[in-house]
């Protein structure tokens, strides 16, 4: 199959599915907030799945050696990092995942430190670990045409034992939900020695690393050094990249031996088991045979997200909008005409209300994101301009 062969105009009709995003709402709501895609999973995953079920029988499953090979030739051969697949352990998704790693290295009382505005998870998962969440929120770049976020060094240093509180671990998420940033190098090397200085582990959430928009490139923060390698749990999924989330399967990169047993162990304590489907689905996907799907599918995201920068600029004057270099996630930013009392209530409510669209509402992303909604555009370019309209109508 080639790669312009793959159709993602194709409308699927998922509203008699059990879809989490389109059954939340009213019918004539258009949902575009949670983070799953409205195409079909890659030929080869859905040849996987389907074998699967013809076979019958759904017992207990184990992840192989082939899938940890799988795994890591990935990460070598995207990366060049050399990983063994001894490192790779399976876990059901990801959100789990670092909950796990806060419970498994984190004492009670330390502190675990976060970039708001973050997806929200990041925010809570120190209240079931009985830790503290120590806030470094990232800094608005002002008067650009597009809202851009970068790190406030000093923000980020204080953060570290602010209150009193070690830090156990630092929560990095890379490349970014909801600004869909994705960090350089010199970004990446800077966290890792201030973590690595002030004796945090890291825990860098990479799920969304293969969504890569125009030519964005993605680089692992253990990728950078072995030393910092040893102090990193990297976390990566299937699940975004080939559309498979609700088959919870992720996987987290543990280089340093200690570290991955206590991990393990943290896993079965809890038993975080993976469903067998899902450890199918993440065979097929990191196998290579998706990759010219995957190809297609960042071109049609990348158009997408243009689509999305121009319309705001040219439709929605006083918005102002990320221009993501991964994810299918746009930040939108309705401070001025809230300011300006056009829009009353959070921009949430007010899409909901007056153009029946499901947005996320930004003050769930914690710090920061008063005042903004998350739209998710992994959808056709169809229900897109619809969206889109709908919101230039209930602001005209
Ligand atoms: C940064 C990030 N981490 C984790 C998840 C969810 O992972 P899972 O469904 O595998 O728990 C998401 C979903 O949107 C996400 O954006």
């Amino acid at each position: 199959m080639t790669a312009t062969s793959y159709d993602f105009d194709r409308l699927i009709d998922r509203r008699p599915t059990n879809s989490l995003k389109w059954r939340r709402y009213d019918p004539d709501v258009l949902p575009l907030w949670v983070a799953d895609m409205d195409f079909a999973a890659p030929p080869p995953v859905l040849e996987a799945l389907r074998q699967a079920v013809d076979h019958g029988v759904f017992g207990y499953a184990i992840p192989t050696r082939e899938l940890a090979e799988a795994v890591a030739g990935r990460m070598q051969r995207l990366y060049g990092w050399q990983v063994g697949p001894e490192m790779i352990v399976a876990t059901p998704g990801i959100v789990s995942a670092f909950a796990a790693a806060a419970r498994a290295f984190c004492r009670p009382g330390q502190g675990i430190l976060v970039q708001p505005p973050v997806y929200p998870p990041f925010l809570s998962v120190h209240a079931t670990a009985g830790l503290v969440r120590q806030d470094a929120p990232l800094a608005q770049i002002a008067h650009s045409q597009y809202v851009q976020y970068e790190i406030d060094w000093q923000v980020f240093e204080r953060a570290f034992h602010a209150g009193e509180t070690s830090t156990g671990m630092f929560l990095l998420c890379n490349p970014h939900n909801p600004t869909g940033q994705i960090y350089s190098r010199a970004e990446l090397s800077r966290m890792a020695d201030l973590c690595l200085r002030h004796g945090a582990l890291i825990c860098s959430d990479e799920i969304h690393s293969e969504l890569l928009l125009g030519e964005s490139t993605h680089i692992p923060i253990a990728a950078l050094d072995p030393q910092i390698a040893a102090r990193t749990i990297t976390l990566i999924a299937p699940s975004k990249t080939f559309n498979v989330a609700g088959l919870f399967c992720g996987f987290a990169i543990i280089p340093n031996e200690e570290l991955r047993l206590c991990y393990r162990k943290t896993l079965e304590t809890m038993t975080l088991h993976v469903n067998s489907l899902g450890l199918i689905a993440a065979q097929a996907a990191f196998s290579g045979a998706c990759d010219d799907w995957l190809a297609a599918l960042n071109r049609y995201l990348t158009a997408n997200r243009d689509f999305l920068a121009d319309f705001v600029a040219r439709r929605l004057p006083g918005v102002r909008t990320t221009f993501p270099a991964a994810t299918y996630l746009a930040w939108l930013d309705f401070s001025e005409l809230i300011r300006a009392g056009r829009i009353q209530g959070t921009p949430y409510q007010f899409f909901l209300q007056q153009a029946r669209l499901a947005l996320n509402d930004g003050a769930e992303f914690g710090p920061g994101g008063e005042g903004f909604v998350r739209l998710n555009f992994g959808c056709p370019r169809a229900t897109l301009v619809e969206a889109l309209e709908r919101m230039a109508r209930a602001l005209e």
